[in-house]
């Protein structure tokens, strides 16, 4: 009921007086906008060369290949679409119900809601970095984030939209027909393909590079704390051996892994991988999540079992395999660097006090203040948010979401 509330509260506010929605003509922080008018990303990696400092955990390595080359007013429309609950087949759902800039870009949830309240059946993971992952979900099932985002946009536990209700709602706003129009000059019908483009330009542009650890990275000894650096040389040790997996600089290596986390609440085991490979060495097996910003992310893993950063840290010093149901224990192929690092407890403090230090959201994109069907933007926020929001309704200025 409550979103309902909030979804009503957003018609009277936006009712009036609102001035047309501009689509940025420069490209969002951290980009170059080109002179034929697409976007590049520079970031200090830039200057190193991967052959440089081999190994693994070094520091002026250099990021693996990314997405770019949209233009500003497509990645604009992307931020537009983002936050519109126009996309969701009753309308009270946007991506950033799930996704929220608030919470790291996920939910706060262990299982995500989808629009008709049904639960799904793993965490929303974040969405930042994404330009540079070549796999996504976290079974890895999707090769492209347009492959990906017609999960969510089509299931019926997530959004319940369907292809024919989205060309047909967006071909009937006047609105949405002139800002696709700005953004893809040659076409005079707003397709799915531009859709989802635009969505997957968005995307591309939440970067998160600037963390104190990556200006200690890029030579600012003092840029980390003396706790946060001991946590680094714990995480990169050849005891921890976190960053064998989570690599920096992306903090993660893109691969699968299995690694044995429980699944909480009675749930059965997720066989992950496995399915979509149909290759039982990956049974239990999900992608090595980035570590970016995972302070803002809980909870954690694809099933959402620790609470804390902590617990997800002494999860991997609690013995191989630890907490395997039992008739999993001789089917499931654990990971040679899972093992047990008996870290003492200040280990773990420090190890944790190294993630935090992975955090830097300096170029968060803002909430729109009006969307172009009119809706209140992000629609039905995340019950983390709720309340929060809800403190803050009553300001005119505030948009929903905020
Ligand atoms: C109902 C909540 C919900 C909504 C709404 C939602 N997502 Fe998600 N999203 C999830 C969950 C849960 C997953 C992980 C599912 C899995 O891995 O099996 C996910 C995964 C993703 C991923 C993969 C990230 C990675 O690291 O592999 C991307 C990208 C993504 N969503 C983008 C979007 C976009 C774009 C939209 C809007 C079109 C959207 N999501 C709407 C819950 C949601
Ligand atoms: C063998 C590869 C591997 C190693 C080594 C490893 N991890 Fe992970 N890590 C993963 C995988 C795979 C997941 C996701 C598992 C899942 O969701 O079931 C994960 C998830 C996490 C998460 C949750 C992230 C999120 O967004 O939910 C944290 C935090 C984490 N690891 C920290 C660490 C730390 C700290 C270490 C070192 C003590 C470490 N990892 C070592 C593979 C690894």
């Amino acid at each position: 009921m409550r979103h309902l509330f909030l979804v009503l509260l957003g018609w009277p506010l936006l009712g009036w007086a609102q001035a047309p929605i501009q689509l940025a003509d420069v490209c969002p922080a951290g980009f170059e906008t080109s002179a034929e008018n697409t976007c590049k990303l520079h970031t200090r990696y830039d200057q190193y060369d991967s052959l440089y400092e081999r190994g693994v955990g070094g520091l002026q390595t250099a990021l693996p290949a990314h997405r770019e080359g949209f233009s500003p007013q497509q990645i604009d429309l992307g931020r537009h679409l983002f936050f519109d609950p126009v996309l969701s087949g009753d309308q009270t759902q946007s991506c950033a119900s799930c996704h929220h800039p608030k919470l790291g870009f996920a939910d706060g949830l262990k299982r995500s809601i989808g629009a008709n309240g049904a639960e799904n059946q793993r965490a929303a993971p974040s969405l930042w970095n994404m330009a540079f992952l070549t796999r996504f979900f976290w079974d890895a099932r999707s090769g492209s984030l347009e492959e990906q985002m017609t999960g969510p946009l089509f299931s019926p536990v997530e959004m319940a939209a369907s292809p024919e209700l989205l060309l047909e709602r967006l071909n009937a706003s006047a609105e949405y027909r002139r800002l696709f129009a700005e953004a893809y000059p040659k076409q005079d019908v707003v397709t799915l393909d531009q859709l989802y483009l635009s969505l997957a330009a968005f995307q591309t542009s939440l970067i998160s590079l600037n963390s104190p650890y990556d200006r200690y990275a890029h030579g600012s000894p003092d840029a980390l704390n003396a706790q946060e650096l001991e946590g680094f040389n714990v995480y990169r040790s050849f005891v921890a051996r976190c960053s064998e997996c989570h690599t920096p600089p992306l903090f993660t290596n893109q691969q699968i892994a299995v690694i044995g986390v429980p699944e909480p609440d009675g749930r059965p085991f997720d066989p992950g991988a496995q399915v979509p490979f149909d290759n039982p060495d990956w049974r239990g097996g999900f992608k090595v999540p980035s570590l970016r910003n995972v302070a803002q992310t809980a909870p954690y893993m694809h099933s959402g079992s620790f609470t804390t950063l902590r617990d997800a840290a002494e999860f991997y010093t609690k013995g191989r395999g630890h907490a395997l149901p039992e008739e999993e224990k001789g089917r499931v192929q654990l990971h040679w660097h899972i093992w047990e690092p008996k870290l003492a407890e200040h280990e773990l403090d420090r190890l944790v006090d190294f993630m935090r230090a992975l955090t830097d959201e300096s170029f968060t994109p803002a909430i729109p203040a009006q969307v172009p069907s009119g809706l209140a933007p992000v629609g039905r926020v995340p019950p983390a948010l709720q309340a929060r929001i809800a403190s803050t309704t009553h300001n005119k200025n505030e948009p929903t979401g905020e």
